[in-house]
Formats: structure tokens, sequence, C-alpha cells
């Protein structure tokens, strides 16, 4: 076995050009860690804000970095003082910082599950990030109650169809934007109130809102604040300064995504055992990860993009 690995690096931060593929040393896995053999890695709406450095503020990262934050793979060794996962196991899970689209990653095994038998490495890939951020989100301003309206914005997205899920589950109604090609998909999961935001202004459909969740930012938050009710209130996975930004007597919230491997283990059973929806709508090889990343800051889509290492 050689000593270096393929990577995606940013070593400046920029655009699409920012993110290549390299060749890096191998890492060991330390104290508490395993050493996983990445079979897979999920792209995320996040990836490119790194690359750009956008979200410097709220998630410092050192240069050079390697990018991505969740993985599927199998354990290649367990270092001192791990004892969840014996080589051989297969896992999934959040690194918790950058560093998935790498070969080998080094992983602190508490944000690590085991995959559930019936989901292959593609599939689990893409589940940790998205479907834990968006359970959390949904949940951060207080508990759902029945009947709640809920707004979702971005419901197509990685996060957005898993809240749409959960929301409805719950019993709440669920109002939730994406693009037109993206309607059906997003009624299928249980949205009883889409609108295309392109030909519809989501105010016109969505008021008395109780809950915003804001997963696309900018003018799209801005505009959130006048569909809700006096006690509702926004979460916002997408605009970090959604404090500055929240008027007065408004209840606004940041979200930052936090590892939680007990829930992830939850999700990823109800996904296994198919109570629980999780869409890949596309596969791309190791080589293509900086092209998906920047097609994913630019163009229409909806459920997961995930990197395929054996391609
Ligand atoms: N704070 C945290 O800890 C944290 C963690 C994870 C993710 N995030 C953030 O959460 C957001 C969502 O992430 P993701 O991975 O779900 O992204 P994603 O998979 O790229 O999904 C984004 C979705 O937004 C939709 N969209 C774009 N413009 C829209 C608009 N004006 N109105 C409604 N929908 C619109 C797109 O739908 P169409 O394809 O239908 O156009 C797309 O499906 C990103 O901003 C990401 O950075 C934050």
């Amino acid at each position: 076995m050689t000593n270096t690995q393929r990577a995606i690096l940013v070593r400046t931060y920029g655009g699409a050009a920012a993110a290549e593929v390299a060749e890096i040393a191998k890492p060991t896995a330390g104290d508490g860690q395993v050493l996983v053999r990445v079979g897979a890695a999920g792209v995320n709406g996040i990836d490119w804000k790194f690359r750009e450095g956008l979200v410097q503020k709220a998630f410092p990262v050192q240069l050079p970095a390697v990018l991505g934050i969740e993985l599927a793979g199998t354990v290649e060794a367990v270092g001192p003082g791990a004892s969840r996962f014996k080589v051989g196991d297969r896992v999934m899970g959040p690194l918790g910082r950058l560093g998935a689209y790498a070969e080998f990653v080094a992983v602190a095994e508490a944000n690590l599950v085991h995959t559930p038998k019936g989901l292959d490495d593609m599939q689990a890939a893409g589940i940790p990030v998205a479907a834990v951020a968006a359970w959390l989100s949904l949940h951060q301003a207080g508990p759902i109650a029945a009947g709640q309206r809920i707004l979702i914005h971005g419901a197509a997205g990685g996060l957005g169809g898993y809240a749409v899920q959960y929301a409805k589950q719950a019993g709440a109604e669920v109002f939730a934007t994406s693009s037109a090609a993206h309607l059906d998909y997003v009624r299928s999961l249980g949205a009883r109130h889409v609108i295309d935001y392109r030909s519809q202004r989501f105010e016109a459909v969505a008021q008395d809102i109780d809950l915003v969740l804001d997963y696309v930012g900018g003018e799209v938050l801005d505009r959130s604040w006048d569909v809700m009710t006096p006690n509702g209130a926004t979460v916002s996975a997408a605009a970090p300064d959604i404090a500055a930004r929240t008027p007065a007597g408004r209840r606004g919230l940041w979200f930052a995504n936090k590892a939680d491997a007990t829930l992830l283990a939850r999700l990823a059973d109800e996904i296994a055992q198919g109570s629980l929806a999780s869409r890949v709508s596309e596969v791309v090889g190791f080589n293509d990860i900086p092209a998906a990343i920047e097609r994913n800051r630019a163009g229409p889509r909806f459920g997961k993009v995930v990197a395929d290492f054996a391609r």
C-alpha cells in the first residue's frame, strides 16, 4: 500500500477551479478514531460555501483543506481507545469537520454508526448530514404539534426532503417551496401546499405560519417574516447572520448542525426499513466531485448527490 491517497483539496478559497483532485498523505487512526476506507461520500449544498470561504465565520477551517463532510465505507483500522467497531465493519456518519473526500479518513468513532443491512454505501453516504440536520432544525424552536403550519424553503433539497417528511409525520400542515420540476416530488413526501418559487410568491399561499424552515437564505428569508404568526419562529440553516436580520419582536434562530449518532442510527434504520424516503438523485465518480460541487451551487436539483469512490 502506498502512503498517499486521492483527495479533493482546496488550497485557496475560490470558484469552481479552487477544488482539485490532489495526492495527500494517508492518515492513521488516532485516539478514539477508526480509519475508514471510504466507499462513497455525500455532496452537500454547503460544500461550495466552504470552497469559497463563505462560512468561515460560522465554521472556521484551516487551508489547505480536504472538502466533504459525510461518508460511508468500511473500517480499515481501529485506533487506540476506540472500541465500538472492528476491522471490516460497514460504517456511515458525518465527520463533524471537513475531510470526507479522501480515500481513507480517520473519523471519531463517536460520530459513526453501523450501516444498516439493506443500505449500500451510495445510499448511506447521503444520509448523515441531511437527515440529522433536518430533524434537529425542525425541532430547534420547540416541539412540533399536530396542526401546526410549517413552511419549508428548499423542500426539494437534501435537508428539505427529510424535513417535509418529519413535519408531515408529526401531523403538521406543510407548505413547501421548490422549482416547478420538483413540485410532484415534494408533494409525494407529504407537503399539502407546494409552491413554485419562480412563478409564484410564497406569500400568496403561505400565511399564519407557525414555523419557517429556511434552507435557502437571501431574500427568501427576508420575505418570510411577513407570513409568520406573531409567536412563530424562523429557523435558518442557510443564513448565519439571521440574528442581525431578524426584525424587532420576531424570533429568528441560526441552526448549526451537530453529530448525533443515536439519532442518525434511528433515521438510517427507518430509511433501510422503508418508512422514511431518502432519494439519491445523482451518483458521480471521484474525479467528478469538483464539478458536482459546482453544479450543486448553480443548478436546480432534488434529493442527494453522492460520489462513488469505486468509479
Ligand atoms: N447550518 C448548518 O449546520 C447546515 C448544515 C447542512 C446544510 N446547511 C445549509 O442548508 C441549506 C440546504 O442544504 P442542502 O444540502 O439541503 O442543499 P441542496 O441539496 O443543494 O438543496 C437546495 C435546494 O434549494 C432549492 N432552492 C433554490 N432556490 C430556492 C428558492 N428561491 N426557493 C426555494 N427553494 C430554492 C433547490 O430546489 P430546486 O432544485 O427545486 O430549485 C434545491 O433543491 C444550504 O444553504 C446549506 O449550506 C447548513
